[in-house]
């Protein structure tokens, strides 16, 4: 199946899209947060066998180009509204459940919390709920943390069951229905989780222990400031080791099984590497100089990470995952300010290294 046009979607994520389509029943609801350009409504539309089904997409800034890309599909309704006002109306204008979520809408903590909470009421018993960015686990929330955090919430919580990771989206059945105060909780307890894997990381040697992926320069000098000893394989061992860590690169097919197939492996994951990078860089500033290849390379470095710390405060680790509050404003607020922090960081990283 070619992939359409004016749809954001990976080709993969399209395919569960029409499969979950194609499963619905005559009469069925499918309700969709983020219309866009109209490609996932598109998808949703053109791939079921259902008589009378509808489909209500829900946009805050509804573009022209949805209108005419979906001109002609009777079944799709357009509401030019948030997600929170459609969900606080649905109850009141529809009694209908839904049978098919699609939650691909904003991306901050807070608004994709709203979205699940809001919605999740409106959805069938066994209904399907399906939600975009949560990233590949190579990403560990870089992409999109917010969506993370929440996802994760949702799948401690049981909310979601017999769920299925699709490039970047997450879909199952509805599960355990949740309360404000405990999805609360658990968004707090998944930040925390995030923070701790940065210090158990941190203090995790890597002496002796093989990596499967590429050796590019900024994880050569992760490997020099933490005393690497084991070697970088671009391919899994056929053997079983000891200490093998997967470095935060998209996994190849024989990766992807050897990780599924040895439960211990170790996986590095973007967001933890430039924490950990960004840390041993700063603390280590004698073995910098030695391992960068001359004197005007280290200041490079020294200076342009000094005038980030301080152009942002700088907060440790421990402290920022650490945070206490009951306020899911609060949290997403920082959970965006550190999405934004790593990713300048990143960005500096690699135009240092000839990255961009
Ligand atoms: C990633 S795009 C959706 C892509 C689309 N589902 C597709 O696959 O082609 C996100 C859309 O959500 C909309 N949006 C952002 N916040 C929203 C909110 N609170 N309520 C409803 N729509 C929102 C944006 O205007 C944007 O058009």
């Amino acid at each position: 199946m070619e992939k359409v046009k004016f749809s954001q979607l990976w080709i993969e994520e399209e395919q569960y899209l029409r499969e979950q389509s194609a499963q619905l029943q005559d009469n069925s609801i499918a309700v969709e947060i983020g219309t866009a350009q109209g490609g996932s409504a598109y998808i949703l539309a053109t791939s079921t066998n259902a008589q009378e089904m509808t489909i209500h997409t829900y946009d805050i800034s509804p573009s022209k180009e949805a209108h005419n890309n979906l001109r002609g599909i009777d079944c799709i309704v357009f509401h030019a509204k948030s997600s929170v006002e459609g969900a606080k109306e649905w109850g009141m204008s529809f009694d209908n459940k839904i049978d098919f979520l699609f939650i691909d809408g904003s991306h901050t903590l807070e608004n994709i919390f709203h979205d699940f909470l809001l919605w999740f009421p409106h959805v069938k018993e066994g209904g399907v709920i399906a939600i975009h960015d949560y990233d590949p686990v190579h990403r560990g929330g870089f992409a999109h943390l917010g969506v993370k955090v929440c996802v994760d919430a949702i799948l401690n919580l049981n909310a979601l069951v017999e769920t299925e990771h699709i490039g970047r989206i997450i879909g199952g059945k509805k599960g355990c229905s949740v309360t404000e105060g405990e999805f609360l909780e658990q968004c707090y307890y998944s930040w925390k989780k995030i923070g701790q894997k940065v210090i158990s990381f941190r203090q995790f040697s890597l002496d002796q222990c093989n990596m499967i992926g590429e050796e590019d320069e900024l994880v050569s000098i992760l490997r020099k400031l933490k005393g690497a000893t084991g070697k970088c394989l671009s391919e899994p061992p056929i053997r079983k080791e000891n200490k093998i860590m997967v470095l935060p690169q998209p996994f190849s097919k024989s990766t992807f099984q050897f990780v599924s197939e040895n439960k211990n492996t170790i996986l590095l994951d973007e967001l933890t590497f430039f924490y950990l990078l960004w840390e041993l860089l700063l603390n280590n500033r004698s073995e910098v100089i030695q391992i960068t290849q001359n004197k005007r390379d280290f200041f490079k470095w020294e200076e342009i990470l000094e005038m980030f710390d301080h152009a942002n405060s700088i907060e440790k680790v421990d402290d920022i995952f650490e945070i206490n509050t009951t306020n899911i404003h609060t949290l997403s607020q920082i959970c965006a300010r550190e999405l934004v922090r790593v990713n300048i960081l990143k960005n500096i990283f690699l135009s240092m290294t000839g990255g961009i």
